[in-house]
This record gives C-alpha cells, sequence and structure tokens, in this order.
C-alpha cells in the first residue's frame, strides 16, 4: 500500500491546483483522476472547448455578417466545420498534457483511476482494466465536481437531446437549436451556434435571463442577444421532448401553468444548472452525506470527518473554475500548516457571449436587500474611443460604491473585453479601495479601460466623457 501525505481525487481545476500547490509545499502528493486526461470538467469538456469555438465562431460571423465589410474588408467565408471542431480538441489535448507536465514538474502522483473512500485516510482506486490498489494519506481532498443537472421528461442521448458536452461537438449546424435554460452555458453555446447559422430559440423557466446577475446587466444582455436574432421564451417549461427522426417535439407551457405549446426543433440542449458529483466515491465508508443538493458541505474546507476535505463545483459556492483553484490553494496551505482563506465577496464571474458580461461583488439588488446605502457611477461604452472606432459600442461599466465610506462593493459590465478588464477591479477591492482610488489613476489611452476611470469617477459625479 503507497502512503502519502495527501491525496486529491479528482483532478479538474480544483484537483490538479491542489496536488500541484502541495507538490510544491514539499509534500508527497498523489492524485487519483478516473478521466482519460487530466483538466477535470474545465480542459475537457468546459471552460476551454467552449471558449475555442466562442473565439471560432466570433471571427466567422464577423467576416460574414457586415462587420468586416464595414471594416472595408471584403470576404466570403466558408464554414469548415471538422476543421474548427479538430483545432479545439487540439488546443484541449495540448492543455490535458500540460497539466500532465506540471505534474511532473511539481512531483505529483498521477494514479489513474476512480477513487473511493475506503475509510479514514483509505482510498481505494479502481483502474480502466478493474485492478484495485490502495493508497494511504494523512489528508485527503475530494475535488470531485459536477455534472449537468437532468430535466424530467426530456432524456438526455447526446444524438438530438444535449447536454453541454454534446452541444460543444455537434457533427452539423442545426437548423433549430432550443436551449432550455437562460443561465451560463445556454446563451455562451447558444451564441456558438446561431453564429455558425442555427436559429436559436431559448426556453427559460424565470421571467428573465441569469439568475443572480444585477438585473440591468442580464437586461442589456438579453437585448443584445436579441438583436443577435436569438429569441427567447422567459417564463416557460418544457414538460416533455419526443425524438421523432432527425427531429425533436417538445412541450412547452407556461411557467404558471397554462395551454402545451409544441415546438420542434431538429437539436435540444439541456442546460439548467450543474450539480455535485458524489457517485461511488464512497462517503457512506467514512461516515460523510451530502446534503439535499447533494453537496458535501465544509467548514473552511473541511469536511465533517478529520482528515477529508472538499473544494470545487462539489461544495457550496460559485461553480467556476477560478473559485475551484483558489480553494484548492488556501485547503492546501491549511493542510501544510499555513493561514489562508478564500475571499468569497471577491470572486468574478465573465459570461463569455458577446457582448462579454463581467462582474465581481454585490449586485445592486443584493445591496437593496442587505439596506446598504450605495452610490452608482456608470460609463457607457458608446462614449469611450476606443470601442467607438473599434464598433464594438453595446454595454457599460457600473461600479457601486458604499454612500459613506466609497468602499467598492460591486462591479458589473457588459462590453467589448471585459472579461480581461475585472480583474482590475477586483485587485482594487481586495484591498479595500474607495472608488476614488480608481477615478485618480492613471489609464492608458486609447483603451476600453478608461470606461473604468470614468465609471469610478461617476460615483462622485465628475464623469468627464460622457
Ligand atoms: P471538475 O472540473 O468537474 O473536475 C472533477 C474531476 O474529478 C473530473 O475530471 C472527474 O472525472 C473526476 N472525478 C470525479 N469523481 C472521481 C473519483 N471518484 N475518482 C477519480 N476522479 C474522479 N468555469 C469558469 O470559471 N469559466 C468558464 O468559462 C467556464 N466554462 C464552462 C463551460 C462549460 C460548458 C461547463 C460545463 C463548465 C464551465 N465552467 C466554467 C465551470 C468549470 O468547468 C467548473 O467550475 C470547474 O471545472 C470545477 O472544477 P472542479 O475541479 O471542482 O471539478
Ligand atoms: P445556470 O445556473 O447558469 O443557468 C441555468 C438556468 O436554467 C437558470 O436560468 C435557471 O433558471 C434555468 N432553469 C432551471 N430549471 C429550468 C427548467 N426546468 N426549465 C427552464 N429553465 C430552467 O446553469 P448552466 O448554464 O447549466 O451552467 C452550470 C454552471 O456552469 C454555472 O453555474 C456556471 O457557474 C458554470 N459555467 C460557467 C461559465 C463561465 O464562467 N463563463 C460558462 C459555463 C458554465
Amino acid at each position: 500500500m503507497s502512503a502519502y501525505d495527501v491525496v486529491v481525487i479528482g483532478g479538474g481545476p480544483g484537483g490538479y491546483n491542489a496536488a500541484i500547490r502541495a507538490g510544491q509545499l514539499g509534500l508527497k502528493v498523489a492524485c487519483v483522476e478516473g478521466r482519460e486526461t487530466l483538466g477535470g470538467t474545465c480542459l475537457n469538456v468546459g471552460c476551454m472547448p467552449s471558449k475555442a469555438l466562442l473565439h471560432a465562431s466570433e471571427l466567422y460571423e464577423a467576416a460574414s455578417g457586415k462587420e468586416f465589410a464595414n471594416l472595408g474588408i471584403e470576404v466570403k467565408p466558408m464554414l469548415n466545420l471538422p476543421q474548427m471542431m479538430k483545432q479545439k480538441d487540439e488546443s484541449v489535448a495540448a492543455l490535458t498534457k500540460g497539466i500532465e507536465f506540471l505534474f511532473r514538474k511539481n512531483r505529483v502522483e498521477w494514479i489513474k483511476g476512480w477513487g473511493k473512500l475506503a475509510g479514514a485516510g483509505r482510498v481505494q482506486v479502481t483502474a480502466a482494466d478493474g485492478s484495485q490498489t490502495e493508497l494511504q494519506a494523512k489528508d485527503i481532498v475530494i475535488a470531485t465536481g459536477s455534472e449537468p443537472t437532468p430535466l424530467p421528461g426530456v432524456t438526455i442521448d447526446n444524438q438530438r437531446i444535449l447536454d453541454s458536452t454534446g452541444a460543444l461537438s455537434l457533427p452539423e449546424v442545426p437548423k433549430h437549436l432550443v436551449v432550455i435554460g437562460a443561465g451560463v452555458i445556454g446563451l455562451e453555446l447558444g451564441s456558438v451556434w446561431r453564429r455558425l447559422g442555427s436559429e436559436v430559440t431559448v426556453v427559460e423557466y424565470l421571467d428573465r435571463i441569469c439568475p443572480g446577475l444585477d438585473d440591468e446587466t442580464a437586461k442589456t444582455l438579453q437585448r443584445s442577444l436579441s438583436k443577435q436574432g436569438m429569441s427567447f421564451k422567459l417564463g416557460s417549461k418544457v414538460s416533455g421532448a419526443v425524438v421523432k427522426g432527425n427531429g425533436v417535439e417538445l412541450s412547452i407551457e407556461p411557467a404558471a401553468g397554462g395551454s402545451v405549446q409544441v415546438l420542434e426543433a431538429d437539436y435540444v440542449l439541456v442546460a439548467i444548472g450543474r450539480r455535485p458529483y458524489t457517485e461511488g466515491l464512497g462517503l457512506e465508508n467514512v461516515g460523510l452525506a451530502t446534503d439535499k443538493r447533494g453537496m458535501l458541505t465544509n467548514e473552511h474546507h473541511k469536511t465533517s470527518i478529520p482528515g477529508i476535505w472538499v473544494i470545487g463545483d462539489v461544495t457550496s459556492g460559485l461553480m467556476l473554475a477560478h473559485k475551484a483553484e483558489d480553494e484548492a490553494i488556501a485547503c492546501i496551505e491549511k493542510i501544510a500548516g499555513k493561514a489562508a482563506e478564500v475571499n468569497y465577496d471577491v470572486i468574478p464571474s465573465v459570461i463569455y457571449t458577446k457582448p462579454e458580461v463581467a462582474c465581481v461583488g454585490r449586485t445592486e439588488e443584493q445591496l437593496k436587500t442587505e439596506g446598504r446605502g450605495y452610490r452608482v457611477g456608470k460609463f457607457p461604452f458608446t462614449a469611450n474611443s476606443r470601442a467607438k472606432i473599434n464598433h464594438e459600442t453595446e454595454g457599460f461599466v457600473k461600479v457601486l460604491a458604499d454612500e459613506r465610506t466609497d468602499e467598492i462593493l460591486g462591479v458589473h459590465m457588459v462590453g467589448p473585453s471585459v472579461s480581461e478588464m475585472i480583474g482590475e477591479y477586483c485587485v482594487a477591492m481586495e484591498f479595500a479601495a474607495s472608488s476614488e482610488d480608481i477615478a485618480l489613476i492613471c489609464h492608458p489611452h486609447p483603451t476600453r479601460s478608461e470606461a473604468l476611470r470614468q465609471a469610478a469617477m461617476g460615483v462622485e459625479g465628475w464623469i468627464m466623457q460622457a
């Protein structure tokens, strides 16, 4: 039986970052991963392949629509879907191999197979050929991630009725794609296929898109996506889906009840959220149980069983790769006896549509509920010179700051490259900066980042360029 300081179960952003940090700190570490490649959902079937298709489809649309023509570039692009998929798969393969390299560099042992808690400090691993080994560990970190939430009455076959993994590898462009769920996956992957030529209808249970997102931001995004041709059926639920030949017949009814309408599609994407994944993990062998939502709870990354820790999508909080990474670092540093903490108030969220959405901190609705006085500074990209010359003027930057202290409490942006700009406000918020701090910092001209400064000026009412 091999003995380790730390055994990590799961090789996604939570697990691989935990293993790497443990290796850096001189701990003897193994990472158990059952998939054939490392990187988890994020690298294999999540963040990375979706961003590869978003990038390629955005360029395709720019070239085939009016965007290139308006710039004086006349081209007649032709879609080569197999090549678009191939370049995505090649990038994914290179990234997953990269994690293998980082494991070797940091002396992390990759134990290939599915891990099961076998008792205190023991993990049993079953390899693909059925052979079993047992590992001993002072500390065990559970980082088994999440899986798509199923929808009763709509059986995913990944032929016609897809989850996100199926929607990342379609062999053809759907004529009509119905997306169930107007969340991050639905809007990103819906955008990919719409840009490549599909008619896309998004069916959402609530009367708004992206619950949790700042209201004004969500409305602005919905307006932009609608203008691009995506249609939304809000306040609607899908009560059944039947595959008929090369198509699917969906029964849709108002969420509040009412008559059923039939919608026909050639593909359906079910994207109604993800749920924690603990199947076959042997929780019962160590006396651990999940809550009603199937989640393993934690207190500063510790489970209720000494020596067993939990991070990433399988535990509470946002299901985001960088949140899993933050928890991985803090958890391992705690195991190594260091002081470490995750600041859950400063975890950014991004939606990689066009325009992009990027947010951090409190929404206006949250501040109102908390009864906290705040001031708003808002700057539109129509008044940002770089956005204007690039013809990318949709959206705004909105800064929310404490009415009394001016501390930045939340930032919400819709617009060009905002995913790359939110980091500035994350740094500011970690340092408890005021909006005035940002307003007084020199930003390069002409850049979209000037909008960050102008919005901060707006908090005290002195926007200069709008
Ligand atoms: P995972 O990445 O799910 O990794 C868990 C790993 O554990 C898996 O590889 C699994 O095979 C393995 N495993 C499970 N059980 C066992 C076991 N018993 N033994 C061994 N191995 C096991 N997040 C972002 O921040 N940005 C994005 O742009 C983004 N885009 C996304 C797009 C899509 C389509 C999807 C589906 C998700 C996206 N996410 C994104 C979310 C992101 O992928 C997850 O938040 C992140 O992967 C969570 O990391 P994790 O390590 O907790 O779990
Ligand atoms: P989500 O939680 O973002 O959105 C799900 C949507 O489906 C919600 O709007 C919800 O109201 C709706 N819904 C739920 N049940 C429904 C029903 N029966 N009928 C119709 N609508 C219904 O979940 P999604 O999009 O599946 O993504 C899962 C997770 O993956 C997210 O939590 C996100 O954190 C992560 N992710 C992150 C990305 C990013 O950071 N850019 C990209 C993609 C995924």
